[in-house]
């Protein structure tokens, strides 16, 4: 929970307002995949050029300096062995959607991925989660991110709209579904960033107009990214209550966070973004017991 000051917005001495809200960050647990196999050899998105190879080493240092800001900032980090042939797999966000004991693993959209998800089954199950895999196409936390009692889940591209109804069964928790409408924004994850229990930040065009109705009447005090913030994959951030680590080439959505009181944290994701990745897309959060 956010502590709100009693003493309203207050001026530092250099006459600079302050924030008014104080952020506090929790232990996180996540995921991630090592980018081995890294590479863009097929089109599923419009990001992804198979004609532009990435450069495998520098998407590795991407990657790392993702992995090791997440681990500086006190969270713990668990590893997922990644297979060959799987080029997409460094994406972790994908592979499931992990409540209390539960997982639910992924069914992908497009068949390149499909392989992806015996690696997830296998992973949760030998955790001792209760573990089973989606009935239709829904692709995890890309589409599925937790605010609060809320699970927000996405559509229109991967995760089918029926996949919900089994989300919100298998969890126990109300799902609120949110259509995308731009392909460039193929994910929930592409489009909109949970930063605390109630507060999100957004960019409206991804979504249908019903959906932005929905988004303005649940989170009021929401961050609203601009089309820049968003095309630099600036809401595909992974945020502890207090920092947010995001792409670094979202500086305008940066200085809104920065107003409101939480701590960005820039990073280089060129590479990954030549797949249509970011910096949440290469993390799976556990909301698991284990994790609190
Ligand atoms: N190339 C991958 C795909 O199109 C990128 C996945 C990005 N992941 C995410 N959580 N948005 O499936």
């Amino acid at each position: 929970m956010n502590l709100i000051s009693d003493a309203g917005p207050v001026t530092s001495t250099a006459g600079r307002p302050q924030p008014v809200v104080t952020r506090r960050s929790t232990h996180r647990r996540y995921l991630m995949c090592p980018p081995t196999y890294f590479d863009v050899t097929y089109s599923i998105n419009p990001w992804m050029n198979p004609a532009k190879p990435t450069d495998q080493p520098i998407a590795a240092a991407q990657w790392q300096r993702i992995h090791d800001q997440l681990v500086s900032l006190g969270h713990t980090v668990d590893l997922i062995p990644p297979v060959p042939g799987l080029p997409d797999m460094v994406f972790a966000a994908n592979g499931a959607t992990v409540w209390g004991d539960r997982a639910l693993v992924a069914r992908f959209r497009h068949e390149e991925r499909d392989a992806e998800s015996a690696s997830y089954l296998e992973w949760f199950a030998s955790r001792g989660l209760q573990v089973r895999q989606a009935e239709t196409a829904n692709e995890g936390e890309g589409d599925y991110l937790t605010a609060g009692r809320w699970l927000l889940a996405g559509s229109g591209f991967r995760t089918d709209r029926r996949a919900h109804l089994e989300s919100e069964q298998y969890f126990d928790r109300p799902v609120i579904g949110l259509t995308l409408v731009d392909d460039r924004y193929y994910h929930l994850d592409t489009a909109l960033a949970v930063l605390d229990e109630d507060t999100v930040m957004y960019y409206p065009g991804a979504f249908t107009a019903g959906s932005q109705a929905i988004l303005r009447e649940l989170f009021p005090s929401a961050i609203i990214a601009t089309a820049d913030d968003a095309a630099v994959f600036g809401l595909n951030a992974v945020s502890d209550g207090r920092h947010v680590v995001m792409p670094a080439g979202a500086t305008h959505l940066m200085a809104k966070l920065r107003e409101a009181g939480f701590e960005p944290i820039g990073m280089d994701v060129s590479e990954l973004l030549r797949a249509g990745g970011g910096v949440k897309c290469c993390t799976l959060e556990l909301h698991d017991s284990a994790g609190g």
